[in-house]
């Protein structure tokens, strides 16, 4: 479907990504992750013809150039701010993308947009203009939808069915590269993850091997911190304090469980830690390095 190798994206003279290859196959939702400043919106714009760059870049086998948007004729977008005219209401906007009215329906009411779809656009709230913008990238079944941080400004019951909607058109067989700064925003839907740091690609792994790398904790709470502390250490788990809490790797948390539960300490709490960035990215590199190291 897509096929991106060996990319580099200039801004003015600056180098902003740099030698990107990656794929996205039919059904496939991949996940382009990183922080702030990664890359992230330019490698989309990229794709989308808006940039200038090296390599290649083909959408069904079809070359995309700077000069030449051809191939992107089957492919849906949501970049940045959505394209929207203020003084149209939000039905009118979808309806200079598609004549299918049946199609229209069915996202305005997939998205719950039916109570505000007909007032203008410019009366539209941060989130309702974003799910209109999301609606026009689904319009007319693309075969490839691209999307810079969908879930931006949406509350948690639109995130909900933004994914939901993404997972069913995905198996309808439509290709999503979508980003976000936040991991566990799309850590639910993707089927790959791409993460980005400093306009190169440090992961790119099938998301149930990166959930195992990427070192994720556990946060316990248990009534008697210092105790269970020393206990589970003398079991020899690897255990970390963080403020009041306690913190076990994911891959300890059912023995560290059973420790506890052994030596009648109740647990207060057990909940997965969001790991920010920083860490992740740092972990992972120090592992790479690791297995460079070991070969
Ligand atoms: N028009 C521009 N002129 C100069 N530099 C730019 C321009 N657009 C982006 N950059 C630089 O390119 C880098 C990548 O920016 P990009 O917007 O792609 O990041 P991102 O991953 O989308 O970040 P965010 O999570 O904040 O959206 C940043 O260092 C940014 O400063
Ligand atoms: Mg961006």
């Amino acid at each position: 479907m897509l096929r991106v190798n060996e990319m580099n994206t200039f801004i003015g003279r600056k180098r902003i990504v740099k030698n990107v290859s990656l794929q996205v196959s039919p059904g496939d939702i991949v996940g382009l992750v990183g922080p702030n400043g990664a890359g992230k919106t330019t490698i989309m714009k990229t794709i989308l013809g808006l940039a200038k760059f090296t390599g290649n870049i083909s959408i069904n086998d079809k070359e995309v150039t700077e000069n030449n948007h051809n191939a992107l004729s089957e492919v849906g977008a949501l970049i940045e701010h959505p394209a929207i005219y203020p003084f149209l209401s939000g039905l009118q906007n979808l309806e200079l993308y598609s004549h299918d009215k049946h199609d229209v329906m069915n996202i305005i009411s997939m998205l719950q947009m039916d109570a505000y779809i007909k007032g203008k656009a410019k009366g539209y709230s941060l989130g309702m203009k974003q799910k209109l913008g999301i609606a026009i990238a689904l319009l007319n079944h693309p075969k490839l939808i691209i999307l810079d941080e969908p879930m931006n400004g949406l509350d948690v019951e639109a995130t909900i069915g933004v994914r939901k909607i993404i997972k069913q058109y995905a198996e309808q067989g439509t290709a999503f590269l979508i980003s976000s700064h936040i991991l566990s925003e799309l850590q639910k839907v993707m089927t790959r993850i791409v993460l980005i740091n400093d306009g190169k690609i440090i992961v790119n792994r099938d998301i149930k091997e990166f959930n195992q790398i990427s070192h994720q904790k556990y946060r316990l709470d248990t009534e008697k911190n210092e105790f269970s502390m020393q206990l589970l250490k003398s079991n020899s788990i690897p255990i970390s304090k963080n403020e009041d809490y306690l913190l076990v790797k994911k891959e300890d948390i059912f023995k560290a469980q059973d420790i506890l539960y052994k030596n009648q300490i109740h647990l207060k709490e057990m909940s997965p830690m969001n790991a920010n960035f920083e860490q992740i990215i740092v972990s992972i590199l120090e592992k790479q390095r690791g297995q460079h190291h070991e070969k």
